[in-house]
């Protein structure tokens, strides 16, 4: 129940397992497969797959029965170029092992030139290793099970460099896992408090300190926006804080999630159809808990403080009303005029505390919020891309590098001076909503409000690649995915790397 499912990964010069997982493609509109060091007889096999039909697209995933093994699991990399990128492997490896649930283990032959691929193909099987069955009947579990051990067939398997990234790829996966699980769980069974619940038990095993700002506190503390928020609702919000002090620290972050356990809209309730969707309103809070996690698994010399402000938007008569007047941390005014607008109101809290504990250890060198914002993100850009805003461009940079490498796809917007006027409130310091087009810069407009403006910040909303309400593709399933964690890391590891 507590912690995810945990994939091994390890290393291996030759098949050890009944499953061998192989790449194959087009070259020339000809079906190709690329053995890897699989050492498969492939004339045969091709003339098999040649005459079913299969193209080697990405997300093809064939299974023909092996010589020297059971199963020969071919996964489609698309057009075979000279270098394939570390996404294409990452996801043609999660696509073959997202159809193995029910085995227990697979050997990947993959072909890869470089540390830097065989760490995207173990990234890419661990991540698609996964299944979540938590609330399925005991006698089904079994034959669903994802795999739980990976193994790379590499002639790389004996060097340092490639153990490491190995390690890497099941602190990646093991977080993510935690990330979808989290997202996953209904909120009849995740509330503010089981989630804090169930951060604190393992952050104990991760070696990372919490502290858990209850209703009581919050409300002596001035947090108007957690407390407005959370009002209506039977199960009381809280605030998360998470730390991670390494012994030798080369840089200070914060990370600020959203944590809606679930968002009915409030007073401007939602309408029923896609309502479901807004369980996955804790998403950022998820990310941010688990890429701390992930910090302190790879012992990274990163002070890093991670706060995470939980509610539930209800609709009761204790729930804020439109028109009603809170106060953020610190002192601000909001008029609240739509309580459907509410992570900006909880994040703004959130981030005016991260900023204040930063600056008394010594000032931040990078604050980052993620949040399921806004329904206007996934207008802009769609189910699968992310937005990243900031104040200063030099980080955001540095972050578009972190994805670059961590192959999550986030793209950076704007924050248009002129839309700031339409969150002038008349009677408060500033309206929870302005105008409705360009709402995604709007919402980021508003939380920049909180920030101080020396402070180098990214604001990442993630409200349409949070979830995956569709089709299961490459290493994503279906329902949570996980989104930002990696990137989250990757920019820990930047800091480190090029500081
Ligand atoms: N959690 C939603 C945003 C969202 C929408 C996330 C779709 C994932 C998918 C957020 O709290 C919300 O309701 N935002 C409103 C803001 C509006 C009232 C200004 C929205 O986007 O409609
Ligand atoms: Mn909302
Ligand atoms: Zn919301």
């Amino acid at each position: 129940m507590f912690g995810a499912i945990v994939v091994k990964v390890k290393l291996t010069e030759k098949l050890d397992s009944d499953i061998l997982v192989v790449g194959f493609g087009m070259v020339n509109k000809k079906l190709k497969i690329e053995p890897g060091l699989s050492q498969i007889d492939t004339s045969a096999l091709l003339a098999t797959l040649t005459a079913i039909g299969a193209t080697g697209k990405a997300d093809e995933v064939i299974k023909l029965p092996g010589k020297n093994c059971k199963v020969i699991v071919f996964t489609g990399l698309g057009e075979l170029t000279d270098t394939l990128s570390t996404e294409t492997l990452r996801r043609a490896a999660g696509a073959a092992a997202a159809t193995l649930a029910g085995n227990a283990s697979a050997c990947f032959a993959l072909p890869h030139k470089s540390v830097v691929e065989i760490s995207a193909i173990a990234e890419g099987a661990a991540l698609g290793a996964y299944s979540f069955n938590e609330f399925k009947g005991a006698t089904k579990d079994e034959s669903k099970k994802a795999l739980t051990l990976v193994s790379l067939l590499t002639k790389f398997s004996k060097t340092d460099p490639a153990k490491a990234v190995a390690r890497r790829a099941e602190i990646i996966a093991e977080q993510t896992h935690l990330v979808r699980d989290l997202v996953n769980t209904p909120p009849s069974h995740l509330t503010p408090n089981s989630f804090s619940q169930r951060v604190k038990k393992l952050a104990s095993k991760y070696g990372v300190k919490v502290e858990i700002f209850n209703q009581a506190v919050l409300k002596k503390g001035g947090y108007g926006g957690i407390i407005g928020v959370g009002q209506g609702s039977a199960n009381p919000p809280c605030l998360l804080h998470l730390s991670y002090k390494p012994k030798k620290v080369i840089k200070r972050f914060a990370f600020v999630g959203k944590g809606i356990t679930f968002d009915t809209g409030g007073l401007a309730l939602k309408p029923a159809t896609g309502m479901e969707q807004m369980k996955a309103d804790m998403s950022g809070a998820a990310a941010v808990v688990a890429a701390i996690f992930a910090v302190a698994q790879l012992k990274l010399p990163i002070a890093l403080d991670c706060w995470a402000p939980l509610a539930e938007n209800m609709v009761s008569d204790t729930a804020t009303r439109p028109s009603d007047v809170i106060n953020i941390y610190g002192g601000k005014s909001v008029e609240v005029l739509n309580p459907d607008a509410e992570g900006r109101l909880i994040l703004a809290d959130a981030l005016v505390k991260a900023a204040e504990v930063g600056k008394k250890a010594g000032g931040l060198d990078a604050l980052v919020d993620v949040a399921t914002l806004t329904g206007a993100q996934v207008v802009a850009l769609g189910s699968r891309t992310s937005a990243v805003m900031t104040n200063d461009d030099e980080l955001c940079n540095q972050f578009l590098t972190a994805t670059s490498i961590s192959g999550e796809q986030f793209w950076p917007m704007p924050l248009p001076i002129e839309l700031r006027a339409s969150l002038d409130s008349p009677i408060a310091d500033i309206a929870n909503i302005g105008d409705r087009m360009g709402g995604m810069l709007v919402a980021g407009l508003f939380l920049k409000e909180f920030v101080d403006p020396q402070t180098p910040w990214l604001h990442l909303d993630i409200a349409g690649p949070a979830f995956n309400s569709t089709k299961a593709h490459g290493y994503t399933p279906v329902g949570g995915t996980g989104v930002a964690l990696r990137s989250l890391v990757c920019l820990a590891e930047l800091a480190v790397s090029h500081p």
